[in-house]
């Protein structure tokens, strides 16, 4: 992370504050196939192209567009590692949020499953995540007015936030057994992991695979932010079947979960807003 990370980030939040006073204390971060959630928020749109210091997402399935209103702030468009944005990039929206005042953020991602109990379409509340993207967006000086140096992670995804969900998945969910919960493993990508890999990485304890979410997650702990993540399972993990991953299909699969994610989503809105 670089020194000037954190004027960076005042930047960002003022391009805001000319357009919006609004203090939501929820963030969402949506991922592929994902950004339609947004829709069914309050708030006003801000395209990335008018937040100083933001990039634009290129990804097909990626929209770079903020909502903010009075309960949330969506973030639809994420700045991935593999398209070659650095980590501070790669962060920099979840340090907006925690700058706009926001105290708990959902983070939500297409994944592929790599626990073979798991099936394309389910929703994995996050439990615990493994970098495996050979980085760290801390690395560099630490900004000590932002957080520690070395900030714990025994906790990634606040234990009762997910005990909540998962109760809250019993009412919203067409069916709560779409409903698991697991570990999920970040590679750098673009490429997609072999079918080693996906042993590889079902061996040491995940559940789900994927290509970002880690960076986010890492850096609001740091921030202290209170965090659940999501991850859609878009398709059986490398290996598992036998057939080529595409990500057509991931985006397809994405979408065809979106109902679901969005009633478990406004769910939580509810709920945490009570
Ligand atoms: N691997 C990595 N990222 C992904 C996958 C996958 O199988 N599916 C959706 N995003």
């Amino acid at each position: 992370m670089r020194n000037d990370f954190n004027e960076r980030v005042e930047k960002a939040v003022k391009s805001i504050r000319k357009i919006t006073g609004a203090t939501p204390k929820i963030g969402l971060i949506l991922g592929s196939g994902l950004s339609e959630i947004s829709e069914k928020l309050e708030g006003v749109e801000i395209p990335y192209s008018e937040i100083d210091g933001f990039p634009e997402p290129s990804v097909a399935g990626h929209k770079g567009i903020m909502k903010i209103g009075d309960d949330t702030v969506t973030l639809a468009g994420r700045f991935h590692f593999y398209e070659g944005w650095t980590m501070d990039e790669v962060v920099l929206p979840t340090a907006l949020l925690h700058g706009l005042g926001v105290e708990t953020i959902i983070v939500t991602n297409a994944a592929g499953a790599v626990n073979k109990s798991f099936s394309p379409g389910n929703i994995v509340l996050l439990k615990d995540h493994i970098n495996l993207m050979g980085t760290n967006p801390l690395i560099g000086p630490n900004n000590d007015e932002m957080g520690v140096r070395f900030p714990d992670m025994s906790k990634p995804y606040t234990p009762e936030l997910r005990e909540m969900v998962k109760e809250i998945a019993k009412e919203t969910l067409s069916n709560p057994a779409n409903l698991k919960e697991g570990v999920y493993a970040a590679f750098t990508g673009p490429s997609y992991e072999t079918p080693a890999e996906i042993k590889m990485a079902r061996i040491i304890g995940a559940d789900m695979v994927g290509m970002s979410t880690v960076p986010e997650v890492v850096v609001a702990n740091w921030l202290g932010l209170k965090v659940i993540g999501l991850s859609c399972a878009t398709n059986m993990a490398a290996g598992i079947l036998d057939q080529p991953l595409n990500h057509a299909e991931v985006v397809e699969t994405g979408r065809k979960v979106q109902n679901d994610m969005v009633n478990l989503i406004m769910g939580i809105v509810q709920k945490l807003n009570n």
